[in-house]
């Protein structure tokens, strides 16, 4: 918020150096100085002394340090905007005067809007993959802790300034895929569910049943050894169909495949996520297979084929690492077909050219970490600068409190029965508690709050933990929860709306309590949170920040008469500050993909 006053002290720091004879600062890092008695930013000096200390000088660091830390303090005096300047132990720290910092950050808030914290814009794209189940099978609330996880990432990154493109890739094919196939034509063909949200559920059941028929058993008969081999049989007959392009079994696969697609786009449509680019599994398999051919020519990968094994990658060997790190891996088999390694490095191929991406992030279950550091590890192989710009945002699994759920066995939590039961709780309550809401909002409140709450449920957890949600916890109004966020935002809209008209400017010169400090404090990070976020891809720091607001906010709010304050200049800054902090809060949650409601 403070990038113009930055600017030019660092203008002014740099000519002190070059007058001085002192290497140019590089990147010279801001801080702000927490409030303590006063706001502030900081930079210290310890690089540049560190610089001449290698250059060759004799210097003792901390102490050459503080000496240009003097030097520049006494040079630059005291710029315009601020209080007083001091240095100390290697830094310089510039202190606003309180009043001016206060009215400078509101008014900033007041004045973006919406755009608040918004960050410059960066040379850089971004492509977020996401959003990418497998078909042939149900939207569970993994994929939806995938899904909220990669829109809020995306919303953060082109929030913090990047030109942002959101992927989809979804699983449409492999032997899973097939196995459904089989046992739909087989035994089913005709008696899908009307219901979209029933379809992949139904397909998962069918995958149970089929897996089961398929799967040797310890005790089984001759017979039924005999029955079980010609089901397989059948199943691999149907992959090397499709595998050729057979009419009919294109056209079973493309219509059941579209089942799960609509069903991904409804959800998608309820979480609001707008994807840009689809990808498929499926269409990565021819490209990827000349993409074997140019490995092995520029050998990165051995061709072990004409001894009867497959194409292989000595990862860590042709990386000349010593230790074992990446390992080996197979990216043709020996009949042709490709690998799951090897359609990623297509992919990456194509995200890279086509779309031009500089750095791209991929949201997959954390078992996939190995799978995404060979991938990387390959790409860089290959020669892809950008490999060192990919970044596997990994993430726990999810399970309800009664126990786990798995695919294989059927037990699959629902991400649609999980949203359906929140947003009926949460209509079931706001009935009894604001009986005078008409029926029409009350059910749009609902879904806000519902959804909020699941939203935050996945995001109020570092990524890489499991999640055992808990419905009646992820509801509460007072917990660490998107509803309690989101009703800060309603208490703040509510103060508004019967103060009538908001005051076009305040002056902040009285003596502040510390709940507005708080506050106002707490609204002045946004920004850098926004951008902290945003570089280390990580939403629960938004999603943490997002909760310290609204405490603050909270707080503030039983604290401080606002409408009926000592007199109306002060009213006039509290008014101006809730709206600054209402703003705030809904910019906040807009980035992690929650509606920000005016009643509740
Ligand atoms: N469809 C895969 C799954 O459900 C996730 C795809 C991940 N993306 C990738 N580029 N490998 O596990």
């Amino acid at each position: 918020m403070f990038e113009v006053e930055q600017q030019s002290i660092t203008t002014l720091i740099q000519t002190y150096c070059a007058e001085n004879d002192i290497p140019a600062p590089q990147d010279l890092q801001w801080k702000p100085i927490p409030f303590s008695g006063d706001w502030g930013i900081s930079t210290s000096f310890f690089q540049i002394a560190a610089q001449e200390a290698r250059s060759g000088k004799k210097v003792n660091v901390p102490a050459r340090a503080q000496e240009i830390a003097e030097g520049v303090a006494s040079q630059i005096g005291t710029p315009e905007g601020f209080s007083r300047v001091e240095s100390v132990k290697g830094y310089l720290n510039l202190y606003f005067s309180s009043s001016e910092f206060s009215r400078r950050v509101i008014d900033t808030v007041l004045e973006d809007g919406a755009d608040f914290g918004h960050g410059e814009a960066k040379a850089e794209r971004v492509m977020v993959e996401y959003a990418q189940p497998n078909t042939h099978h149900s939207f569970h609330i993994g994929h939806y802790r995938n899904s909220i996880l990669g829109e809020v990432l995306s919303r953060l990154v082109e929030f913090a300034g990047f030109d942002t493109i959101r992927a989809s890739y979804p699983g449409d094919i492999g032997l899973g895929v097939i196995t459904v196939l089989w046992a739909y034509d087989k035994f089913y063909k005709g008696q899908e569910p009307e219901d979209i949200h029933e379809r992949g559920q139904w397909l998962l059941k069918l995958y149970v049943e089929a897996t089961n028929l398929l799967t040797p058993k310890d005790d089984e008969t001759p017979e039924e050894k005999a029955q079980r081999e010609t089901y397989d049989a059948e199943r691999r007959e149907m992959y090397r169909k499709w595998d050729a392009g057979d009419p009919y079994m294109r056209q079973l696969w493309l219509e059941t495949r579209e089942w799960s697609l609509e069903e991904l786009r409804d959800i998608l449509s309820m979480m609001d996520i707008d994807i840009d680019v689809w990808f498929f599994e499926s269409e990565v398999d021819k490209p990827s297979k000349a993409i074997v051919e140019e490995l092995i020519k520029k050998g990165i990968a051995d061709d072990e084929r004409p001894e009867g094994g497959p194409v292989i990658v000595r990862i860590d060997e042709k990386l000349g690492l010593k230790k074992e790190k990446y390992r080996t891996n197979v990216i043709l088999r020996n009949d042709g077909t490709t690998l799951y390694l090897t359609k990623d490095l297509a992919l990456a191929k194509e995200k890279f050219e086509k779309y031009s991406v500089d750095r791209s992030v991929y949201v997959i279950d954390i078992r996939q970490s190995l799978h995404m550091q060979q991938t990387f590890a390959i790409l860089k192989l290959w020669g892809f600068p950008q490999s060192e710009k990919c970044h596997h945002l990994g993430y726990g699994f999810v399970s309800l409190p009664e126990g786990a759920m798995s695919a294989r066995r059927g037990r699959v939590v629902l991400f649609k029965d999980v949203a359906d039961e929140a947003i009926r709780r949460v209509l079931a309550e706001i009935a009894e508690k604001n009986p005078d809401l008409a029926e029409e909002a009350r059910m749009d409140v609902a879904e806000q709050v519902g959804l909020g709450a699941l939203a935050y449920a996945m995001l109020s957890v570092d990524n890489n933990k499991d999640i055992v949600f808990d419905i009646d916890e992820a509801l509460s109004f007072d917990g660490h929860t998107g509803p309690y966020i989101q009703n800060a935002h309603v208490r703040a809209s509510s103060i508004l709306r019967k103060a009538d008209e908001l005051p076009a400017e305040a002056a902040f010169d009285y003596e502040l309590t510390p709940h507005e400090i708080q506050l106002v404090e707490m609204i002045s990070r946004f920004p850098s949170v926004v951008q902290q976020a945003a570089k280390e891809y990580r939403p629960l720091v938004m999603a943490s920040y997002a909760f310290d607001l609204a405490t603050a906010f909270h707080s503030f709010y039983h604290a401080v008469p606002v409408l009926k304050a000592e007199t109306e200049a002060i009213r006039a800054v509290r008014l101006r500050l809730i709206a600054a902090a209402r703003q705030t809060i809904a910019n906040a949650l807009r980035l992690l993909a929650i509606r920000a409601p005016e009643v509740m």
